[in-house]
């Protein structure tokens, strides 16, 4: 027997309790006066002995978000699931994955320590920001990578593009893609002012004259990376730039910045809990590959 139990009103949790044919749990949720987060499953009996898959995201929110899924990961393994699963499409705090300045945390590695110790069995999530960080789960961890559906869906809008990563550290994440559809591919070197958050690029040997460009990148936060590298590939003669990313955050002012460093379009897949009604922005349906990854962790 298989249970769902979603973060509150998330519409991702309906989803794959429907596709997946499993119970869904209610989950009462409420704020006490001083602040305090409190929930409580409706149905906990239907948790003892079942699979169970908590289906959660980390943004917006993220502080609370974190905390009321750790909730609902005791209170499920308060009932005695026989394996609890979390599926989390974006991990908050993934980019702190390392001490960058001497006295920082690490705190991507710190989330992964926080569901691995509130009782997840195994952990599913799209394509974190490094890899690496879900070693410090120590279980079964499943990144499901998607640029391969990202790049396909904007291919609809361009001609025999070339796939590029903002940095070296995402080069992985364009190459899969490229290799998938046949594409050229490259990087670009990015350098971030760990102080000021500012990005700037070097020079860098690269051929887009007169090319369409698609740039893969994980998360487009203030637009900034992706407004730059925009911008310096069009300087050197690109045809027409979209950008596939896997999480939009797209704060403040990031879709103005998009636009005005001439991105033609932005595709993203649904990991968030809010999607950005915008002209320029189109989403993917991930849901199926999802699916496909929880059956063969259930199994
Ligand atoms: C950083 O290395 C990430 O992969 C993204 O490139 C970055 O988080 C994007 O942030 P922003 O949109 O603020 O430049």
């Amino acid at each position: 027997m298989l249970t769902v139990i979603g973060y509150p009103n998330y519409w991702l949790a309906k989803v794959i309790a429907s596709k997946l044919k499993a119970i869904e749990i209610d989950v009462y949720d409420k704020v006490f006066p001083d602040g305090e987060l409190y929930v409580r499953l409706a149905n906990p009996e239907r948790v003892a002995l079942n699979k169970v898959v908590i289906v959660s995201t980390f943004y917006p929110e993220q502080e609370k978000r974190i905390l009321k899924t750790m909730l609902l990961i005791d209170a499920a393994k308060n009932n005695n699931p026989s394996k609890l699963i979390a599926l989390i499409p974006y991990l908050a705090y993934s980019r702190q994955d390392k001490v960058f300045l001497p006295g920082e945390p690490v705190s991507a590695c710190l989330i992964m320590k926080l569901l691995k110790n509130a009782g997840v069995d195994v952990l599913l999530t799209v394509d974190v920001h490094s890899s690496r960080v879900l070693e410090c789960f120590n279980g079964l961890s499943v990144n499901v990578m998607i640029s391969d559906l990202l790049v396909k869906h904007a291919l609809r809008y361009l001609n025999n593009p070339v796939v590029i990563a903002p940095d070296k550290g995402a080069l992985e994440r364009a190459s899969l893609p490229a290799k998938t559809h046949g594409l050229d591919y490259d990087y670009l070197e990015k350098h971030r002012d760990r102080v000021t958050g500012e990005v700037s690029y070097s020079p860098r040997e690269i051929n887009v004259r007169g090319k369409d460009i698609i740039i893969v990148d994980d998360i487009i936060s203030t637009g900034g990376t992706i407004a730059e590298s925009s911008r310096m590939l069009l300087k050197k003669g690109a045809n027409r730039v979209i950008v596939a990313a896997s999480h939009g955050l797209l704060v403040g002012e990031a879709i103005k910045k998009l636009e005005s460093a001439g991105v033609l379009k932005v595709i993203l897949a649904d990991t968030l809990g809010l999607r950005h009604e915008h002209k320029l922005i189109e989403y993917v349906d991930i849901t199926d590959k999802l699916i496909e990854e929880l059956n063969k962790v259930i199994a």
